[in-house]
């Protein structure tokens, strides 16, 4: 059985204070369940939260990070920054920074073997547009997505490696894919990791869905055979409402 694993993306929101105070409320509210809780938050509060989740069972992740150490790439993070002040996760490729800031599938490849010379998680989003859909292309841009993320991975890599399946017409339009086409589109990427990288290492890796997630529909959708969890934007916003998610 795979361990469900839940992650809050705050995205552009909330400076160090209201980080402090989120998670004043919101580790207490987490505090009983069996899911992996993660909340990948703006850079800037990332040191404050490694402090204020010590000792509580929610991890921190960062959103983004550069694949190379050191250098001039002026306002990049590096990995072992990131490590440095005790973060586990990093979001890689969310269809934001594919769409707004050039991240293509060969960044998001060379960010990942970074993250993991770092010892850190990597979280790689994959999802197809709108149009990719009415095309019926979804299973060829996901499953491409996901081989191209994964090239040159370890087995072992690879099953450290949590994907988030994201339809990018689901992300902040309220629009969730049904439980049933999501579970499916799931299943289409674990096949794909199963024919490159075996049964076993495919059944080990933890994908996640993403899109609209909300106390109200995070049942049903992990309620099914392949859903290990949620990637949650607007919702996670709230101690409550992303709590009602990961106490589901
Ligand atoms: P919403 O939950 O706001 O739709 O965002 C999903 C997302 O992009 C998480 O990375």
């Amino acid at each position: 059985m795979r361990k469900k694993v839940i992650a809050g993306n705050w995205k552009m929101n909330k400076n160090p204070e209201e980080a402090k105070k989120y998670l004043e409320e919101f580790i207490p509210l987490v505090k009983d369940t069996s899911a992996e809780v993660i909340l990948c938050a703006p850079y800037l509060d990332l040191k404050c939260m490694v402090k204020h989740t010590n000792g509580s069972n929610v991890k921190i992740g960062a959103q983004n990070m550069h694949w190379e150490e050191t250098g001039a790439y002026t306002g990049e993070i590096s990995g072992s920054m990131l490590k440095s002040i005790g973060v586990e996760y990093v979001i890689i490729g969310h269809s934001e920074r594919r769409g707004y800031f050039a991240e293509t599938d060969e960044t998001v490849n060379k960010k990942i073997k970074a993250a993991f010379a770092n010892e850190l998680k990597p979280i790689v989003c994959v999802g197809e547009t709108l149009e990719e859909r009415e095309q019926g292309k979804t299973k060829e841009v996901i499953t491409a997505q996901t081989r191209l993320a994964l090239e040159g991975l370890t087995n072992e890599q690879v099953e450290n490696t949590i994907i988030a399946y994201e339809p990018i017409w689901a992300i902040g339009t309220g629009k969730t894919a049904t439980s049933e086409d999501a579970n499916n589109s799931i299943k289409e990427i674990r096949d794909e990791i199963c024919k490159i990288y075996g049964q076993m290492t495919s059944e080990r890796v933890i994908i996640q869905y993403g899109g609209s997630v909300k106390p109200t529909n995070a049942k049903e959708l992990f309620n099914t055979s392949d859903i290990d969890g949620a990637l949650v934007g607007g919702a996670s916003l709230k101690p409550e409402d992303f709590a009602g998610i990961v106490n589901y």
